[in-house]
């Protein structure tokens, strides 16, 4: 395997980044990233313990406490003091060091803060490196809902250190694989039979593991940058990237959040696939073999029968993503050809949720 990082060259409205994904880049981050003027990085009280240490020279490091329950305005408050306090001002970066809570609070801060300075993403989770770090959204969450107050900010760079990876919890990797399957199952054929065949470990010291991963984590952020670049602003066929999510953010929300983000697209992939060969669109051998490739890599497959159709229904109907009142769904015809529809009655819905819910 060779040491070189993979780049690949984002472009949007006002300009372009690359996204760097390789092993050990963080120690390089102003090379690599072409960064001249102090750095002020932002990072979680997980990550920031682990890894802020390998940015050198930062003007300053702030800390915030980790979890979802923290995106939110009193946290970018707390930014903006310490940056205040640090003498920060528009000649500086801010480096976005953590999973996808870092990555949207730190990008909101640099695109409010003295209304406006650079930012550097640096993704630590597999989901941070393979959707939330690219495509410039950024934003908090209100008490109404996730997600709701936010700005459209492009990095400056995205360095993805796979090495990092190695400390993550594992069944925050396999969230993460929830990601990686939706962009395979979007838009590319090709890796989603590496998911269901490959060795998907990150095991020190091997070397191959590390290459395949490396590779892998490239091909899922291509198909994200590939959206995006059509869609910047999310008016049309960004929308292909919610696939699994309609159903997906219901079965969050009614469970309270008890399941995460990436467990509960990994059943509304099972959904949509169900949906999709309910009304002819795919074969029922679609659904199969989704499943297989979750069981795989370690993710549910079934929604739980404490999580009642109704509710989940109803749930549907309060999410922001719906168009014009009625639900949108993302359905398939086949790996690879996906499609955005909301013409899709509650009773097909609901025969779905039953289907998919868990027997036992
Ligand atoms: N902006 C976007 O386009 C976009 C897209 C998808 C998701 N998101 C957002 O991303 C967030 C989810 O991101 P996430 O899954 O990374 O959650 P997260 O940031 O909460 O990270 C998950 C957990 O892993 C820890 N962690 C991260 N990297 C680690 C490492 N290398 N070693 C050890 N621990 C590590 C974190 O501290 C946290 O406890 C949500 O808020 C979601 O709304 C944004
Ligand atoms: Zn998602």
């Amino acid at each position: 395997m060779s040491n070189e990082e993979l780049r690949m060259q984002v472009t949007h409205p006002t300009g372009q980044y690359d996204v760097l994904v390789g092993a050990n880049l963080l120690p390089r981050l102003r090379q690599l990233a072409g960064i001249n003027g102090p750095l002020a990085v932002v990072t979680d009280s997980n990550v920031g313990p682990l890894y802020a240490g390998r940015i050198k020279d930062a003007a300053c490091v702030i800390t915030v406490p980790a979890g979802e329950q923290h995106k939110r305005l009193a946290t970018i408050q707390t930014i903006y003091d310490e940056l205040l306090a640090a003498n920060f001002d528009r000649k500086g970066t801010i480096v976005a060091l953590g999973g996808g809570v870092v990555g949207d609070m730190a990008g909101f801060a640099a695109a409010t803060y003295m209304r406006g300075v650079s930012f550097v993403q640096c993704p630590t989770s597999l989901l941070a490196m393979v959707d939330a770090s690219v495509g410039g959204k950024t934003g908090v969450d209100l008490p109404q809902g996730k997600n709701l107050v936010g700005a459209f900010r492009q990095p400056t760079a995205v360095l993805a250190d796979i090495t990092t990876l190695q400390t993550l919890p594992p069944e925050e990797f396999a969230a993460g694989m929830a990601e990686v399957i939706k962009h395979a199952l979007i838009a590319n054929p090709e890796l989603l039979r590496r998911l269901e065949t490959g060795d998907l470990r990150l095991t020190p010291g091997d070397q191959s593991l590390i290459s395949d991963l490396q590779s892998l984590i490239a091909d899922a952020i291509q198909v994200k940058r590939n959206v995006v670049q059509e869609d910047p602003f999310e008016q049309g066929r960004r929308a292909v990237l919610n696939l699994g999510h309609t159903f997906g953010h219901a079965v969050e929300q009614v469970s309270g959040y008890a399941i995460r983000h990436g467990e509960g697209v990994a059943m509304g992939l099972v959904a949509a696939a169900n949906l999709s060969a309910q009304l002819g669109y795919c074969s029922p051998g679609l659904q199969r073999r989704i499943e297989a490739v979750l069981a795989r890599l370690n993710l549910p497959t079934r929604i739980p029968s404490n999580l009642p159709p109704a509710a989940l229904y109803r749930a549907m109907g309060s999410d922001k993503k719906k168009a014009a009142g009625k639900l949108r769904f993302v359905l398939l015809r086949d790996v690879g050809d996906v499609f955005v529809t909301d013409a899709v009655g509650e009773t097909a819905v609901l025969a779905t949720l039953e289907d998919v819910m868990d027997s036992a």
